[in-house]
């Protein structure tokens, strides 16, 4: 006589809780991927990269910058409903009004990146490493505190900060410094805002316009000498950071978690 349903075995009752744990996943991960996200530094590079990616998942993104020019230019490549707005973080005054522009917020990425305090240990500045604190440091910090204000309960903050902060590489101990203090706030961060979830993405060296700047041999020898000792064996690139972004904000079960996305750069 056939059964109207499948004997209900052990194997059958674990697919059908994998599947609604599936189906409760993806209504979370829904929810979570709504309303508006402000991306701080996504007038570039791997900010630009996240700004796309979460625009794509039908989040209202807002990119902002320093620069003018820099911010229209990505506007106009990012298309559909990213709006831009101007921000200095290195000024107070600038993140309040970027933030009133901004309005309520249920996601922010602090993305804006800094240049100083790299260089031997025993000849390093540490006025440079102090500037570098100034460029990173604070403004991710400010950037976050005044966001806070905006940001819902159900939200999300993720600070990109960089693998120098647990990489074993002589000439980066201020870099270590510098992304090591952002990295090591977000535990606390992340119990003391709850139920906001705090988390970072650590990026490895990535093929930005940040490195434009720097002397083309240098450039060319470094990611020359990345791709050939990394274990995986390239240069990351924008995308590999911000699909890291993608699963921090729309898993609404991580918080407090540094994700590594440096091709393994911290292992050699
Ligand atoms: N590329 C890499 O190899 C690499 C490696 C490790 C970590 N990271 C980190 O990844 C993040 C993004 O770097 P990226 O390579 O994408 O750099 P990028 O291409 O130079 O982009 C940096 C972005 O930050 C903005 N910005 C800088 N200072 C700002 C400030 N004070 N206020 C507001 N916006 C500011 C820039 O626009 P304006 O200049 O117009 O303000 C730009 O939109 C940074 O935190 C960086 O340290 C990058």
């Amino acid at each position: 006589m056939p059964q109207p349903y499948p004997p209900a075995t052990g194997l059958t009752r674990r697919f059908v809780s994998i599947t609604h744990f599936d189906e409760t996943n993806s209504l979370e991960k829904e929810r979570a991927m709504a309303g508006r996200i402000a991306v701080v530094g996504g007038s570039s590079g791997i900010g630009e990269a996240i700004a796309g990616r979460l625009a794509r998942q039908g989040l209202e993104v807002v990119i902002g910058g320093r620069g003018e020019e820099r911010l229209h230019n990505a506007r106009e490549r990012l298309g559909g409903r990213v709006r831009a707005e101007v921000i200095d973080a290195g000024d107070a005054a600038s993140v309040e009004r970027f933030f009133e522009r901004v309005g309520p917020l249920e996601h922010l990425v602090i993305c804006l990146s800094g240049r100083k305090g790299a260089g031997p240990f025993a000849t390093l500045s540490l006025e440079a490493v102090g500037e570098g604190f100034q460029e990173k440091v604070l403004p991710q910090l400010r950037t976050a505190q005044v966001g806070l204000k905006r940001l819902a309960e159900s939200g999300s903050i993720t600070f990109i900060t960089a693998a120098s902060a647990r990489m074993v590489a002589p000439g980066a101990a201020g870099l270590a410094a510098i992304n090591g203090a952002l990295e090591a706030m977000v535990p606390t961060l992340a119990v003391e805002l709850a139920p906001r979830r705090i988390n970072a993405v650590s990026p490895g060296v990535i093929d930005t316009p940040w490195w434009n700047d720097v002397p083309g041999d240098i450039k060319t020898h470094y990611f020359e000498q990345s791709r050939a000792t990394l274990p995986a064996r390239r240069i990351g690139k924008p995308e590999d950071v911000a699909a890291a972004v993608e699963l921090l904000v729309g898993n609404t079960f991580m918080t407090g978690t540094v994700l590594e996305v440096d091709g393994g750069a911290r292992l050699v």
